[in-house]
């Protein structure tokens, strides 16, 4: 009843790990595929090793977390053996990539899939490096050069992954599509956003500013799939405070064909379960036969 083709990647179920939490290892990965993610998504790779922000790097909010990581990793060549590992655990594997320009981005995504990635998904979208992410993402010139780079040099399904932090977001999920985008995921942290710390009279983050996920992202990110429903043929991936049942029906009401949860699995890892019987009791009580039936019934 939750199996779903996305982009032609075969999934048990529509609820995937999102990049950056808990992607960092094989044996991470593998271990949110064994707690019943239907996919995993591994943390951002770029062509060179990058340290990142200094810390702190995270701090919760009302309503969710505000993070700037800065990107660190230790380059996609490097994380063979972690993407090797993460196979294991049996579900699709997708490798997210980020770079400043085409070229670094075709280059990491064919580098991504040599290292065994079953699909690409390109960090166009990260609100808080700069040069990098969102700073590409907001231009829909960019946006479909960059994916049009990327989908003449790989085989493997590519996800355009998108920022929220533009007046239209229709706009450049239409530029991603043009590009050649396999399907578009909606969306990134939102912001930059800022807490100060009273006490010390300076922001908390050491980087001062940050994305904000969970639950104060969701409707936002609703509302993103909603647009993106209405403009592009490609499937949408839904992210962006997903913690349950309820957050996750709103997204495939919305028109996602699958759902990315991040924030919500360091409140524990049995989300992935707790969502999937969720579901289920919803369309078995509904008298729904699958997800697809209530896909994008919201737009009436
Ligand atoms: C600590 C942290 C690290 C993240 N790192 C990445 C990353 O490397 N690449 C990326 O595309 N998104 C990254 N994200 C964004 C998430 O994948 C997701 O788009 C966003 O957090 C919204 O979903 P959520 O509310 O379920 O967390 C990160 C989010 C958090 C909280």
């Amino acid at each position: 009843m939750l199996e779903a083709d996305l982009c032609g990647l075969e999934l048990d179920n529509p609820f995937v790990l999102a990049s950056g939490v808990l992607g960092s290892t094989g044996a991470s990965l593998k271990r949110m595929a064994g707690l019943g993610a239907g996919a995993v998504v591994t943390k951002s790779l770029g062509l060179e090793p990058r340290e990142g922000h200094d810390g702190p790097n995270v701090c919760e909010v009302e309503g969710g977390l505000l993070n700037a990581m800065g990107l660190p990793n230790p380059g996609v060549a490097a994380f063979e053996e972690e993407v090797s590992a993460a196979r294991y655990g049996g579900v699709p594997v997708i490798v997210s990539v980020f770079a400043s320009k085409r070229d670094g981005f075709a280059e990491a995504a064919t580098r991504a899939e040599a290292i065994g990635g079953d699909g690409v998904e390109l960090n166009l979208s990260c609100p808080h490096a700069e040069g990098y992410g969102a700073a590409v993402g907001s231009d829909p010139g960019l946006v479909e050069e960059i994916v049009s780079a990327v989908s003449s040099k790989v085989d493997v399904p590519v996800f355009a992954k998108l920022t929220p932090n533009v007046p239209d977001i229709a706009e450049i999920g239409v530029a991603a599509e043009r590009g050649g985008a396999d399907g578009l995921v909606a969306v990134n942290t939102l912001g930059p956003g800022m807490v100060i710390d009273v006490d010390l009279e300076r922001p908390v983050l050491g980087n001062e500013r940050g994305g904000v996920s969970g639950p104060s992202l969701h409707p936002v990110a609703v509302r993103c799939v909603y647009d993106l429903y209405d403009s592009v043929e490609v499937p949408v991936v839904g992210v962006g405070g997903v913690r349950d049942a309820e957050t996750s029906l709103e997204m495939f009401l919305a028109g996602a064909s699958a759902v990315q949860v991040g924030t919500a699995v360091m409140d524990g890892t049995d989300v992935f379960g707790k969502i999937r019987d969720g579901v289920l009791e919803h369309l078995e009580e509904a008298g729904y036969g699958g997800l697809g039936e209530l896909r994008g019934a919201a737009h009436g």
